[in-house]
């Protein structure tokens, strides 16, 4: 449990911020602002103790020994998957797979799915601010079934453009994938709406959730996507776990992506039948102690409640916003009406690599360059910008200190 964690007004960051051993440094002298969580959160202590006791306690394989500790270890990571499926409102446990990440999930969906059912003359959806990793597995399957990506038009907030979609489906669409939040913008997509014109055009929806999930309230059946992707690391997991989540009857039909151990129940050199879900997406030994790990994140976010961390970062976002657009020569990339967790922006006259590096100076961590969505900053004129992403345990304090670093650098680099 946290050492948490409310007070009247919401979440206590104060007391919070303890759990995070991470943020208890100096950097470059200076106490540490950390505003880079869409790349990767931090981890707090309860979810570095869970990968602590696997590792000293319990460490084995799962699903293939009769001892002790390959028992604690199966029922740990057999547990963690309960307690994704949880926090995600997945109608089962098989119905979420463990991936290295949301990357790995999209390349399982368009390799798995996307080569049975996308083929000459089809086409597949995505939208014009989606991240690398949810554009380029779609290429690449286009390419090979000679199908056609198609790209869903943003306007200059960073939102959708409104019709867009229904104009572009068709029979010949096959499946819409779009992010639920644009890491490079913070625009939230309207994902329950574009799952259900997709269903009604006859294509499935998969819903890129990396940047949703660490900060607002999923139910996967109630956004009715056939997919959703998420990464353990930008929720206070470890690195090197995700999930997917789909639906039974969708995952019972894919093939499987990779193979070997664990995804069989049987091998001849003739023949192999294929595990039950979700293991026959699973081949190898998986990352049990970051499974477990996972779990110890999902239940600390739960013990704060999603609700209450949506709340801060609401207040947030609107401070963070009003701070930075206060400042002369400072644009704000990304202006979506409902935006979560991230303000992007560009200075004028400054390079954003160098706005970086100065800020790091003053101990404040952002992301700068093109976020892995090099679309998205063309469309707005850009090659790359800074980005300041936070997550619960920031404070307004964080953007007071951001946005006085960012006057320091200004007249550094003027
Ligand atoms: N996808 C991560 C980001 O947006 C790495 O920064």
């Amino acid at each position: 449990m946290p050492t948490v964690v409310c007070n009247e007004s919401g979440l206590d960051t104060d007391l919070l911020r303890g759990d995070f051993p991470a943020l208890q440094q100096l950097v470059h002298g200076r106490q540490l602002v950390y505003l880079d969580s869409a790349a990767s959160s931090q981890t707090p202590r309860q979810v570095i103790s869970a990968l602590l006791e696997y590792y000293e306690r319990d460490r084995s394989n799962v699903h293939r020994g009769v001892h002790e500790l390959s028992q604690r270890a199966t029922d740990k990571y057999e547990s963690a998957r309960y307690r994704l499926q949880r926090f995600l409102n997945a109608a089962e446990p098989e119905e979420v797979v463990w991936t290295r990440g949301a990357t790995e999930s999209i390349n399982l969906v368009a390799a798995g799915w996307g080569r049975q059912n996308v083929g000459p003359g089809d086409e597949v959806l995505v939208s014009a601010m989606e991240h690398h990793s949810n554009i380029v597995p779609w290429q690449i399957l286009c390419k090979e079934r000679g199908a056609r990506l198609r790209v869903i038009p943003m306007n200059r907030r960073g939102e959708l453009v409104e019709g867009a979609l229904d104009t572009m489906l068709s029979p010949r669409v096959r499946i819409v994938a779009v992010a639920h939040v644009s890491n490079a913008l913070g625009t939230v997509n309207p994902v329950r709406e574009i799952a259900a014109k997709a269903h009604a055009a006859g294509a499935l929806c998969l819903v890129d959730g990396a940047q949703s999930a660490p900060h607002m309230p999923i139910d996967v059946q109630e956004m009715g996507c056939d997919f959703f992707a998420l990464s353990g690391h930008k929720m206070c997991g470890p690195t090197g776990i995700g999930a997917l989540y789909a639906r039974r009857p969708v995952l019972e039909a894919m093939a499987p992506y990779q193979s070997g151990g664990d995804m069989i129940s049987s091998v001849t050199f003739e023949h192999t039948e294929y595990n039950d879900l979700p293991h026959r997406f699973e081949a190898g030994t998986p990352a049990i102690a970051q499974a477990i790990g996972m779990a110890a994140a999902v239940d600390y976010l739960e013990s704060l409640g999603m609700d209450r961390i949506q709340a801060h970062e609401r207040d947030l976002l609107a401070y963070g916003t009003e701070r930075l657009s206060a400042i002369p020569g400072l644009r704000l990339i990304g202006t979506a009406r409902d935006k979560a967790a991230v303000v992007t922006f560009d200075l004028e006259g400054a390079h954003p690599a160098d706005l970086g590096t100065l800020l790091d100076h003053q101990g404040i961590a952002v992301r700068v360059g093109h976020h892995c969505a090099e679309p998205a900053m063309r469309f707005f004129g850009l090659s790359a910008a800074a980005r300041a992403s936070f997550s619960f345990y920031n404070t307004r304090s964080d953007f007071d200190a951001l946005a006085e670093a960012v006057e320091t650098a200004k007249e550094i680099l003027a």
